[in-house]
């Protein structure tokens, strides 16, 4: 196992949970962000899901609070200067993606490597803003990262291999599965999902069946670990109509645009877990899933 120091980028939902698996696998973490509030929303997200993982004897509460002692919060981007890895996490803009990768060109140092988690846009356009092209891999993990295994790497048209290479050593020093794909919009996993997820709510719209029986004839026939409503309340359907969106703007293909019931839940306020409200009501807490 590397030594490495890890600088993660954007403390929201995904840098979030990024930096608890690099805190856990027992790494230095810088988390970073241009919001002070965000990234002390981050550091209280990573310190509750390591406490509720010692209450659920995954850890010990030692292993805990060192893993959580091993984070640094952030707003200042030359304090990424001692990073070996930086792991971008923000929003979903290909500008700001792009501007962020020019600045860090500036602070680290000439191995770091430089990891997206873009869902939808491409590697070789984001790394277009650095002059360290080589060295931008895209990294997709999955929702919620610190629970999932599988992370998408995708190399950009001037990523070397040895980056591609050190990259999948990385992911698997922190505990991750990697599946190597290509630099394509959607990647492996969204390029399937998102159609699906929106014939879902399509058959929802229909009315072929409630989302409690849609998820239970889901998990029942194809022993998915969760029905499709479930997940969508996880990820965000505000999420979920931005990535659809983007990707039938790159694919043009029709089973990507996000059925009309999205817009309808987006605008009434009602995305999913973070709000307490989406495909279900989570402000019974009995209800949370794997809470
Ligand atoms: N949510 C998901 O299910 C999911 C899954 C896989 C990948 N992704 C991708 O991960 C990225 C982040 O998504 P998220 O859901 O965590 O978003 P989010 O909105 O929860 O967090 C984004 C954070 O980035 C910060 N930020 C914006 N611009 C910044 C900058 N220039 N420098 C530093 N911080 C900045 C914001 O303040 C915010 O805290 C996106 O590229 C998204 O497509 C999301």
């Amino acid at each position: 196992m590397s030594d490495h120091v890890v600088a993660v980028v954007g403390a929201g939902t995904m840098g979030s949970g990024i930096a608890t698996v690099a805190a856990r696998a027992g790494y230095r973490t810088l988390l970073h962000d241009i919001d002070t509030g965000r990234v002390d929303n981050g550091l209280a997200t990573i310190r509750d899901f390591l406490t509720r993982s010692a209450k659920l004897g995954k850890m010990t509460d030692v292993e805990a609070s060192d893993a959580f002692a091993r984070v640094e919060g952030s707003t200042e981007l030359t304090d990424l200067a001692p990073a070996t890895v930086v792991i971008e996490a923000i929003v979903e803009q290909l500008d700001a993606k792009k501007d962020l990768f020019g600045a860090l060109d500036h602070i680290v140092s000439d191995r770091t490597l430089l990891h997206t988690n873009t869902s939808t846009l491409s590697v070789t356009g984001i790394a277009s803003g650095s002059r360290l092209a080589e060295r931008v891999v895209g990294t997709h993990y999955c929702n919620p990262a610190p629970l999932m295994k599988l992370v998408e790497v995708a190399s950009g048209r001037h990523t070397a291999d040895w980056a591609l290479q050190a990259s999948i050593e990385f992911l698997r020093d922190v505990g991750k599965t990697t599946v190597v794909t290509k630099d394509r919009p959607g990647f492996i996993v969204n390029r399937f999902l998102i159609p699906w997820e929106n014939s879902v709510i399509a058959a929802l719209e229909a009315g072929l069946g409630t989302v409690e029986s849609i998820d239970a004839a889901v998990t029942g026939a194809l022993a998915h670990p969760m029905g499709p409503f479930q997940l969508l309340d996880i990820v965000g359907l505000d999420i979920h109509q931005q990535v659809a969106t983007r990707l039938y703007e790159q694919l043009r293909d029709p089973r990507f645009y996000p059925p009309p019931m999205v817009d309808r839940m987006v605008a009434a306020g009602d995305l999913g877990r973070k709000v307490g409200r989406g495909f279900y009501d989570y402000t019974d807490s009995s209800q949370l899933f794997g809470a």
